[in-house]
C-alpha cells in the first residue's frame, strides 16, 4: 500500500468532483435556518446531488470495517458533535452551529469537503471557534507543496489551535481520496514538522482538523457514527481536498460560494485555481 500519484487525466476528474462537492454547499446554504431539521437538509443535498448533478453521494450506505453502513448522504454535526453527525428529526435552532459534510461520487472520482454553518446569529465564543478553525485548515493547507513533510500540515495546525487556547480531535484525521474514499495517507491535524512521508505532486489528500473549545476528548453515540466532545464542549471542523503541485497546492472543492480565503494565502504558494473563488 502506498500513495496514489494521479495523473493529468485524473487530477481532472477530482477537479470536477470537487467542484461539484462544494456546489452542494453553496446550494444547501440558504436552507441552512432555523425550524429546519437535518433530516430536511440530508434530503436536499442528496436530491440535488443525484437529480442535478448526476453524483453518487458517497457516504449512503458506506461502511468501513467496524462500521454499520452509514444509512444518510451527508453528515450533520451540530454544536458538540464533532463529526459524522448522523441525520434525524432534530430542528435546527438560533445559535447552533452546525458542519455539513459532503462527499461525492462523479464518474468514479470522489469530492470531499466541509464547512460550518451558522442558524440564526452565532454567540461569540461560536464564532471565534469557527473562524479559528477555518484558519486552522488553511494554515495546514499552505504547508502543502511538493518536497514537504506530511507532518508539516498537522503541525501548522496544532500550534495555531493550541496558540488560540483550543486543543485538537486525534481519533479522526484527513486522508487520501481519489477513486477510493478513504486511501493513504493519512492525515494527521497535529504532530511534529519534518516528520512522515515527503509529498509530490500528485497526491491529492483531505485537510480537515476538527477543533474543540475544551479538552480533545470524544466518544460515540449509541449510532455508532456520530462523534461528540465527552465534556460537551463545541466542535467545530473544516475540510477541503488538496492536490500537491511542484509549487505548493490548489484546492479542489472551491467554488462560487466558497467564503473568503484568509489573507495569509499567497499566489506564491497556491496556484490560481485555489486564490480564486
Ligand atoms: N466525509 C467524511 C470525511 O471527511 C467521512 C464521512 S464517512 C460517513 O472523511 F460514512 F460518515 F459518511
Ligand atoms: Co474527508
Ligand atoms: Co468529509
Amino acid at each position: 500500500m502506498s500513495i496514489t500519484i494521479k495523473n493529468a487525466q485524473e487530477i481532472e476528474k477530482m477537479r470536477i468532483a470537487g467542484r461539484l462537492a462544494s456546489e452542494v454547499l453553496d446550494y444547501i446554504t440558504p436552507f441552512v435556518k432555523p425550524g429546519v431539521t437535518t433530516g430536511q437538509l440530508d434530503k436536499l443535498c442528496h436530491d440535488y446531488m443525484v437529480d442535478v448533478q448526476g453524483c453518487i453521494p458517497a457516504p449512503l450506505h458506506y461502511a468501513p470495517p467496524g462500521h454499520a453502513p452509514y444509512p444518510k448522504s451527508i453528515c450533520t454535526s451540530v454544536n458538540h458533535q464533532v463529526c459524522h453527525g448522523v441525520p434525524g428529526e432534530k430542528k435546527l435552532k438560533p445559535g447552533d452551529v452546525v458542519n455539513l459534510d459532503i462527499t461525492v461520487i462523479k464518474e468514479g472520482w470522489h469530492g470531499d469537503t466541509s464547512r460550518m454553518f451558522y442558524v440564526g446569529e452565532p454567540n461569540i465564543q461560536a464564532r471565534r471557534l469557527t473562524e479559528i478553525t477555518y484558519e486552522c485548515m488553511w494554515k495546514g493547507i499552505a504547508m502543502v507543496r511538493a518536497g514537504a513533510h506530511l507532518g508539516d500540515i498537522g503541525a501548522a495546525i496544532q500550534k495555531y489551535a493550541e496558540m488560540n487556547g483550543y486543543t485538537v480531535v486525534r481519533e479522526f484525521c484527513g486522508h487520501g481520496i481519489g477513486e477510493k474514499f478513504h486511501e493513504e495517507p493519512q492525515v494527521l491535524h497535529y504532530g511534529k514538522a519534518g516528520s512522515g512521508p515527503v509529498l509530490e505532486a500528485g497526491m491529492i489528500f483531505t485537510v480537515e482538523p476538527m477543533i474543540n473549545a475544551g479538552r480533545r476528548d470524544i466518544r460515540m453515540l449509541g449510532d455508532g457514527w456520530t462523534v461528540v466532545t465527552k465534556d460537551h464542549a463545541l466542535s467545530a471542523q473544516w475540510e477541503h481536498t488538496v492536490l500537491v503541485t511542484e509549487t505548493g497546492f490548489e484546492v479542489l472543492t472551491l467554488s462560487a460560494g466558497s467564503p473568503a480565503i484568509p489573507a495569509f494565502i499567497t499566489a506564491a504558494n497556491a496556484t490560481p485555481a485555489a486564490v480564486i473563488a
